[in-house]
């Protein structure tokens, strides 16, 4: 069977791809290379095009009559969507209808979504369950909404099956298989902290200290990319066993605040994670979290999210790089160096390899 995966060169989309190849499925990924990198498709045929195309969606569509697609491709900064609405509400709501018409022309019965939960705004409640309003504080939280309602009402008039998957802050990176987060610019906190680990110049921004949290920094619920890629290829499943369409957190309950991983980075790597902390952006971008879910830490969870994306060797080098003051990329050892296609064959050669298994906590 094959599946069309959108922006599954991206971060979450390339794990993706590997679980579904994995489970035997015949894996199409349609990429612009926007943000992702053409080396993180380790399997199957990239297909480098836009959801804006919808001459080439059609073509690829009705070329390959994938069964499901998952649909991950979509610019996904807040900050950014503040700043460009137009853009956001293009390619993220734009892009999807595009691809849900081809989709439907071509016959596929399955679409699976992803979602975040921006859609729910300020939480009023925690744990945030589904039930929570949705009602997103910025344009990136109201295009994956409006994606949402456009698979849902599709689905329903047109005989679709779905699965909506809201994602809280996803993180870590494969164990084996040279895989990883590399967002440039990199906006999450994970790999920013590691960074700033390796380069002490270069300070981590904590956002606000004022939080109502035990130590005053922002909680969020971070999820391992692994465990999203299983819980959708379990979606997949569950539709193909005709089970009911539906809309799905994904998160662990558990949450963490980034003092917490700044700690755990520091006990992992033994680097100090050189900080500052700043208050203007969170304003600016009306974003605050705090609380989203209880503090309730599994330290073996939140150990094995920093420990995947950092290799053993790469810690013991980077540190003799650092005490030796020579700064040279192959002590990093971080999963965010992840190469791109154009990238030196020395640079590719030095890609991360993570070495723990994930939680398995979904
Ligand atoms: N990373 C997170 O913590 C998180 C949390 C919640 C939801 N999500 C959602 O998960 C999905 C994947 O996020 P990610 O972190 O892997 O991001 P990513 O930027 O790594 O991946 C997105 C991919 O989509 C591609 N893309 C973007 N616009 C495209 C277009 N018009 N046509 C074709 N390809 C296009 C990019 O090149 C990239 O490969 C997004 O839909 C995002 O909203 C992510």
């Amino acid at each position: 069977m094959t599946i069309l995966v959108t922006g599954g060169a991206g971060y979450i989309g390339s794990h993706m791809v590997q679980a579904l190849s994995r489970a035997g499925y015949r894996v199409v990924v349609l990429d612009n290379l926007s943000t992702g990198h053409a080396a993180s498709v380790h399997n199957g045929e990239l297909v480098e095009a836009s959801l804006a195309d919808r001459g080439e969606l059609r073509a690829l569509l009705f070329r390959h009559r994938p069964t499901a697609v998952f649909h991950f491709a979509a610019s996904c900064q807040v900050k950014e969507s503040v700043e460009n609405p137009i853009y956001y509400y293009k390619n993220n709501v734009s892009g999807t209808l595009n691809l849900l018409e081809a989709a439907l022309e071509a016959g596929v019965s399955r679409f699976i979504f992803s979602s975040t939960a921006a859609v729910y705004g300020e939480p009023e409640t925690s744990p945030i369950t589904e039930e929570h309003p949705a009602i997103p504080i910025n344009p990136y939280g109201w295009s994956k909404l409006h994606g949402e309602a456009m698979v849902a009402d599709a689905a329903k008039a047109y005989g679709m099956q779905y699965m909506i998957f809201r994602y809280f802050n996803a993180a870590g990176a494969d164990p084996v298989n040279r895989l990883g987060e590399d967002h440039r610019p990199e906006t999450h906190l994970i790999p920013l902290a590691l960074r700033a680990a390796m380069w002490e110049e270069q300070e981590l921004q904590v956002y606000g200290n004022d939080y109502p949290t035990p130590d005053g920094t922002c909680v969020r619920d971070y999820v391992h990319v692994l465990d999203l890629a299983d819980a959708h290829l379990r979606g997949l499943q569950h539709l193909e066993q005709g089970g009911e369409s539906a809309i799905l957190n994904l998160g662990t309950e558990h949450g963490t605040s980034v003092l917490q991983i700044l700690e755990s980075i520091e006990r992992v790597t033994s680097l100090k994670v050189p900080s500052n902390v700043v208050v203007t952006v969170q304003a600016q971008s009306g974003e605050r979290y705090g609380l989203r879910v209880p503090f309730r830490l599994p330290p073996s969870f939140l150990t094995n999210l920093i420990e995947s994306t950092v290799r053993p060797e790469g810690v013991s080098s980077l540190r003799s790089s650092r005490s030796s003051g020579v700064r040279r990329e192959s002590a990093l050892g971080i999963i965010t160096t992840l190469p791109d296609a154009n990238d030196s064959p020395a640079r590719r050669e030095k890609a991360i390899v993570p070495f723990l298994p994930v939680s398995g906590l979904l």
